[in-house]
């Protein structure tokens, strides 16, 4: 199970300057007492069944890269910032709730999901209150943060839904996966960056630059999860390994192996192919043949490919303890798979 940063031991990503991971620290830890007070409701039931996966655990990736966007700026340890942090993180829990419905996952953060622990019903409302708050919220950062906000929350819809539908005829299902993922992933990760940039006073080239690395990086983080979806033999994500498969959801890996056809992925193909909903044993299998196939390593290419290039946008920022921090990000994402 992952564990949240609010018990102060780590951060999501090594940060060489002391000074610098310990004010990320001390922020995160002022961030997580204020989540804990927007999930709060009137109704105790609401309360219990919002807290549920914000007190599960959670790497706090979002906020934290608001955080370390708002260093470029002059105003870093304003209050819009934290709140800013609250809201991507509250729009990222949101989003984890109605996606357990969707992938009828029973796992998440090492806990039950809510539609395990309660129902459909119960996950999908507490979803959307969560997204009622993070919207009250955003409405203190002003009209800019809400206009930015609706768009983001619209694209990750907007990817979700994709993700449920084929790729159109004539459209190469690889680009309609990428299109999927900047959408239901890549987008909040570079909002989180953006609005780092915006609140914490950056100037508008940097906050260009580090729109633009969110948005890769997200997408690359959101594909280094898939391939620790096939590639990993336990549950050290605090979710259940080969979901993505058993719910029949195309990832990376899984279409280039595909696209590759070679002719001894004939059973391969049969099984992901077939209904692996309710099998276990055509489920290990999947994963037994994926996990030899080379289009691991291509989507691990592809993976390292785009953080380089995200990290080659980090020029137009100065060098120091916060770009190099931005790097050992954007490499956190790529090897994490590897
Ligand atoms: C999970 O996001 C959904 C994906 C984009 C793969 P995280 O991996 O950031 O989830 P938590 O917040 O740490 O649980
Ligand atoms: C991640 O969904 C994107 C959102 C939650 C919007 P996935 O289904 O790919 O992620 P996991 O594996 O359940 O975390
Ligand atoms: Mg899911
Ligand atoms: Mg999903």
């Amino acid at each position: 199970m992952s564990t949240s940063p609010e018990n102060g031991q780590s951060l999501a990503l090594p940060v060489t300057d002391p000074d610098l991971e310990q004010r990320l620290k001390s922020r995160l830890a002022l961030i997580e007492k204020a989540l804990a007070g927007h999930v709060q409701s009137r109704a105790p039931f609401i309360t219990e069944a919002a807290s549920h996966l914000l007190a599960a655990g959670g790497k706090r990736f979002r906020p934290l890269l608001v955080l370390l966007a708002a260093e470029c700026g002059d105003r870093a340890d304003s209050d819009d910032v934290l709140t800013a942090a609250c809201v991507v993180e509250l729009t990222h829990l949101a989003s984890l709730y109605h996606d357990d419905v969707m992938d009828e996952a029973l796992l998440r953060r090492g806990a039950d999901s809510a539609n395990a622990r309660w129902d459909n019903l119960v996950a999908i409302l507490t979803g959307d209150f969560l997204f009622a708050r993070s919207s009250e919220l955003t409405a203190e950062l002003g009209p800019r943060a809400v206009h930015i906000q609706s768009q983001t929350f619209a694209r990750l819809v907007e990817g979700q839904i994709m993700e449920t539908r084929a790729p159109q005829p004539g459209e190469d299902p690889v680009e309609h996966h990428l299109d999927v993922i900047a959408g239901k992933t890549g987008i909040l990760i570079a909002t989180s960056a953006r609005y780092g940039a915006i609140f914490g006073g950056a100037s508008p080239e940097v906050e260009e630059a580090l729109t633009s690395y969110g948005e890769i990086i997200g997408a690359a983080f959101q594909i280094s999860d898939d391939i620790l979806d096939i590639a990993s033999e336990s549950d050290v994500s605090g979710k259940t390994p080969g979901t993505d498969l058993r719910e029949g959801v195309p990832t990376l890996p899984v279409l280039f192996a595909r696209r590759a056809a070679r002719a001894e992925d004939a059973r391969l193909l049969e099984l992901l192919d077939s209904d692996l909903s309710q099998d276990d044993a055509g489920v290990a299998e999947t994963l037994a043949l994926l996990r030899a196939h080379p289009a691991m390593d291509e989507a691990r290419r592809y993976v390292l490919d785009e953080a380089r290039r995200a990290k080659a946008l980090l020029a137009a920022l100065p060098e120091g303890a916060v770009r190099d921090a931005l790097e050992a990000f954007a490499d956190i994402v790529a090897t994490r798979s590897a």
